[in-house]
């Protein structure tokens, strides 16, 4: 465990790392379009007094402002592409939020972003419960044994007994739902919350425009009971409910992924988030030792070390740049400082590097474990990479690319853009925007491109002709699924003239079907190929 030897080429101790990793808590919102993720940041910020009005980050144009908006796609569709991470601290604690796409296109980035993270919050629309993205992002959380803390958005509009939506929660989901707060008012009457622990009822008043920290005041039970009547009678009644049937919050079963803790809120009028960050500090998981790619943990007081999850350019049109997002898994990051590419062992320098807040950048100087960082001009990271300092080497486990579900031939629109063409393809590959495949049959010219969604291919053409000068021509292709195969099977596979098989840009091969009926016949004709699934295929 944690060695008495200073980390090389510091003046730090283990000890100043482990202090820094445990103020540390990392984590994602994962939640439904519309279910209020922006809203939500936005408040937690504002609560956190990382920012001191609504309107600095919100705007007129409501969402299409809000701090982890960047690009001009984003901002005309109102979605968020990219992923943003802020830093914030609260109480004695620093808070890292990385932003998800909301949207399912961009899933892969989102499975990428949660693999930056040590806890989700899962935010729910308390009038539509579990909505299909919600769910899927969850079945990723899952996977990836990152504890989740749900949190029950718009408690003030009407919407389902919040007893059915623990229900809902516990049946679709699995995980037992312990509330921490429970609203105190139906929905579209949301008075206030008791704090469970301690029965207390938390009253929320209303302020003008939401645009500064919501009024709350605690009372106790006794008093609630007779300021609130029967809406306090029947929210202890069913929080008494809960006690008998177990629900309540053990922090072995929420870090064990066995419960959830519930909180209410309305994010619009700020009601509630001081419970939810109270909560990410108490009980969400600090920066731990990070499990390697050979299985090994790798405590945070090791050299530093880390791993880009997100690779991006053109996030500021004035100055076209390359930013690789690196999660810090050990050790202290210090700006400048030469660290090692796992993946060819080459030196890199750390110049220039970022944190974020929103579109405004400052230079990090230094970053502990826990922490994400952006490093400018890091061209040669791609995305799952890993960095680190002195030895021995680490790498962090490969990230899973997803099963592609839509796929385009694509060329130049101009053939003397050739070049461009090749430079913009290579990097939306290094970026993780696209899949990148190609064939002998089909030529080293014509990549294949899939994606997860189709939206991604509207980000590959806008960025193809904005970024790189290079407008591009594509056909769609009639494949919908895709399987892992092999040399041996990929040969048999040549021969059917309804298949085809692609070599991915990481060296998998991949075979593409048209229907599920096709893949079907397949597999019953030739039980001896390898035609595996892919992580996220159907
Ligand atoms: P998203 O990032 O998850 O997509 O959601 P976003 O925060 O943009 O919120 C979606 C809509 O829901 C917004 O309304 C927002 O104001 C509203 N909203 C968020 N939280 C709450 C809440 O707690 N209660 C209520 N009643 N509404 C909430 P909009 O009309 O689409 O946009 P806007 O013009 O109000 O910003």
């Amino acid at each position: 465990m944690a060695d008495t030897t200073m980390t090389p080429g510091t003046e730090v101790s283990p000890k100043e790392v482990e202090a820094q990793a445990v103020r540390r808590r990392t984590f994602a919102v994962i939640s439904h379009p519309d279910a209020g993720k922006s809203t939500l940041t936005e408040a937690l910020l504002l609560h956190a007094r990382a920012i001191t009005t609504a309107g600095a980050t919100h705007g007129k144009a409501g969402r299409r402002g809000t701090v982890s908006d960047w690009m001009t796609m984003e901002q005309e569709r109102g979605i968020s592409i990219t992923s943003a991470a802020i830093q914030f601290e609260y109480r004695d604690s620093v808070i890292n939020l990385v932003d998800t796409p909301g949207h399912a296109d961009f899933s892969e980035d989102t499975f990428r972003v949660l693999s930056a993270v040590d806890a989700a919050v899962m935010l729910v629309d308390a009038s539509k419960g579990l909505e299909v993205q919600t769910m899927k992002l969850f079945e990723v959380c899952k996977q990836r044994g990152l504890p989740v803390i749900t949190v029950i958005n718009k408690w003030d509009r009407p919407g389902s007994a919040a007893l059915d939506l623990m229900d809902e929660i516990r049946t679709r989901t699995g995980l037992i739902p312990t509330p921490l707060t429970w609203p105190v008012g139906i929905a579209g009457d949301f008075r206030g919350v008791i704090e469970r622990e301690s029965s207390d009822f938390i009253r929320f008043n209303r302020t003008a425009g939401g645009a500064t920290r919501a009024d709350s005041e605690r009372t106790t039970a006794a008093e609630a009971a007779i300021e609130e009547g029967d809406a306090w009678v029947a929210a202890a009644e069913e929080s008494e409910l809960l006690a008998e049937e177990g629900q309540n919050h053990d922090e072995e079963s929420f870090l064990g992924g066995v419960t959830t803790p519930v909180l209410f809120s309305a994010a619009v009028l700020n009601f509630g988030v001081q419970h939810i960050l109270d909560t990410l500090v108490d009980f969400a998981p600090p920066a731990e030792a990070r499990l390697d790619a050979d299985g090994g943990h790798r405590p945070v007081t090791s050299p530093f070390s880390g791993f880009v999850f997100k690779v991006q350019s053109g996030m500021n049109s004035s100055h076209r740049d390359y930013v690789a997002f690196v999660r810090v898994c050990s050790g202290q990051f210090r700006r400048g400082m030469v660290v090692t590419h796992s993946a060819t062992g080459r030196p890199f320098a750390t110049k220039y590097a970022q944190q974020l807040f929103g579109k405004d950048r400052e230079v990090a100087e230094e970053a502990w474990p826990g922490d994400i960082v952006g490093l400018v001009n890091a061209s040669a990271l791609r995305v799952g990479d890993s960095i680190h300092e002195g030895s021995p080497a680490v790498t962090f486990p490969p990230l899973p690319m997803f099963a592609p579900a839509h796929f385009r031939a694509v060329r130049p629109a101009d053939t003397s853009k050739h070049k461009q063409f090749r430079r913009g393809i290579d990097q939306l590959d290094h970026e993780g925007v696209i899949q990148v495949m190609r064939s002998d049959l089909r030529g080293d010219q014509a990549p294949v491109l899939g994606a997860v969604g189709p939206m991604q291919f509207e980000v590959v053409e806008e960025r193809m002709s904005h970024d790189f000068g290079a407008a591009i021509r594509s056909d769609v292709l009639p494949y919908q699924l895709a399987r892992r195969t092999d040399k041996e099977s990929a040969l048999i596979l040549g021969h059917d003239r309804q298949v085809e098989v692609l070599r991915r840009s990481d060296g998998t091969l991949l075979a593409l079907f048209s229907t599920p009926w096709r893949l079907r016949n397949t597999v019953r004709d030739h039980p001896e190929l390898l035609l595996e699934d892919l992580a996220g295929g159907g």
